[in-house]
């Protein structure tokens, strides 16, 4: 942009300022760092960059979608990627068995402690088999899988489709199916509570063969596995079931990128203000690192692992909480890392200021459309 000087320059190409000034020198004109430059010199630099000029004027670095796209497809083109764990949904009816599930996988006993029985909020915990990782996303009920996807995140690369065996085939097992679909996820079928009188895990095999799941050993694609989550009986099998769909997906990542990442959730504490739990995604979140985070911004300055163990950094597909943001951002809001502070900081405030603009349009519409209804 006209009028910006070598510092400016320096920052947005990511170099030192003495260099710009040692290029433009080269270039047959003389300027300091802090002197303002017309546009036929800004051009002449960044064609000897190879950047077209008004190509990355015009880019909006407060556009972090974008940002976040860009380096989500970088990284699929990356020769530094490594093997990522998968991350897991669980879905399926109510009661038929999903938290108990978790709790299962996890060794504890988060669903006597809710209130009612239901799942009260979207947790995430990595689990071990031999040595490999599994994330999982617990969700209550569809909402947090559809509003995510509604928001343009797509997290959860396996879904598995929890059925009660004593029940079979719900609404919301349809439902399930449905946005698993719709999101081009691949379901894996855990039918639940084998162990319960009457349960009738081959008749429920045969409902879902009506919405298309098939089983492989009647000529389907789809992995079945009979379990009970309160017992335990087979759901180490299921994991393995889990592992071997991930290798077939051959799911990657680099972690050496700048980080990005997806807010499963986000809450304020008394005691520690914002607190984010993320999903890192691509690239690597280290301490310290300065973010935006939807329209918030801030650095990571307290990172915590699934069992509440401080971590000094968090590779893809681990879920951490965070502090350290200015305010409270939303769930599906996407994390991404900045170089400076300082960009950070502008980026964050510049996207604030859009947001609240949008909204003051909206509550306008709002108010002019209700002018007109009782014309
Ligand atoms: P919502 O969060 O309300 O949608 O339910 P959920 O799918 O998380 O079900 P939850 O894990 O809370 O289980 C519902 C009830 O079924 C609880 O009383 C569990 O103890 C019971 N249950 C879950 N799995 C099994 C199982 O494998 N066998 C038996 N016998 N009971 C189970
Ligand atoms: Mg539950």
């Amino acid at each position: 942009k006209e009028g910006m000087n070598a510092q400016d320059i320096g920052k947005l190409l990511h170099r030192e300022p003495a260099e710009i000034v040692k290029k433009l020198f080269m270039l047959g004109v003389m300027t300091n760092q802090n002197q303002s430059l017309d546009k036929d010199t800004i051009e002449l630099l960044a064609a000897d960059y190879g950047i077209d000029a008004k190509e990355k004027v015009h880019e909006d670095i407060s556009d972090i979608d974008k940002l976040y796209n860009k380096r989500m497809a970088a990284s699929k083109k990356s020769k530094n990627q490594v093997k990522r764990p998968p991350v897991v949904t669980i879905m399926g009816h109510v009661d038929h068995g999903k938290t108990t599930l978790l709790d299962r996988l996890r060794h504890t006993h988060v669903s006597v402690h809710e209130a009612g029985g239901i799942t009260q909020k979207i947790g995430a915990y990595q689990v071990h088999l031999d040595k490999h990782l599994i994330t999982f996303l617990d969700t209550p009920g569809h909402a947090a899988f559809s509003n995510m996807r509604e928001r343009g995140a797509e997290i959860t690369d396996i879904v598995v489709l929890v059925v009660a065996a004593d029940d079979g085939v719900m609404p919301q097992t349809v439902e399930a199916i449905d946005h698993a679909r719709s999101a081009k996820v691949p379901i894996i079928v855990a039918i639940n509570k084998i162990d319960v009188p009457g349960a009738n895990p081959k008749h429920v095999t045969e409902q879902l063969m009506k919405y298309n799941l098939i089983p492989e050993k009647y000529g389907g694609d789809t992995i079945f596995v009979n379990i009970s989550a309160k017992t335990g009986e087979n759901v180490e099998d299921l994991l393995q079931m889990i592992l071997l769909q991930a290798d077939v997906m051959e799911l990657k990542a680099d972690p050496k990128q700048a980080a990005i990442g997806t807010v499963i959730e986000a809450r304020l504490s008394r005691g520690r203000g914002p607190v984010t739990d993320v999903l890192v995604q691509q690239g690597t979140l280290h301490d310290g690192d300065p973010i935006v985070v939807g329209d918030r911004f801030g650095k990571v300055r307290v990172m915590t692992n699934d069992r509440g163990h401080q971590v000094e950094k968090a590779t893809p597909s681990m879920p951490v909480e965070i502090t350290g943001l200015n305010d409270v951002p939303e769930s599906a809001d996407k994390l991404v890392v900045f170089n400076d502070e300082k960009t950070a900081r502008n980026v964050g405030e510049q996207r604030a200021q859009q947001a609240l603009q949008k909204s003051r349009e909206n509550v306008q519409h709002v108010t002019l459309d209700n002018l007109f209804d009782t014309m």
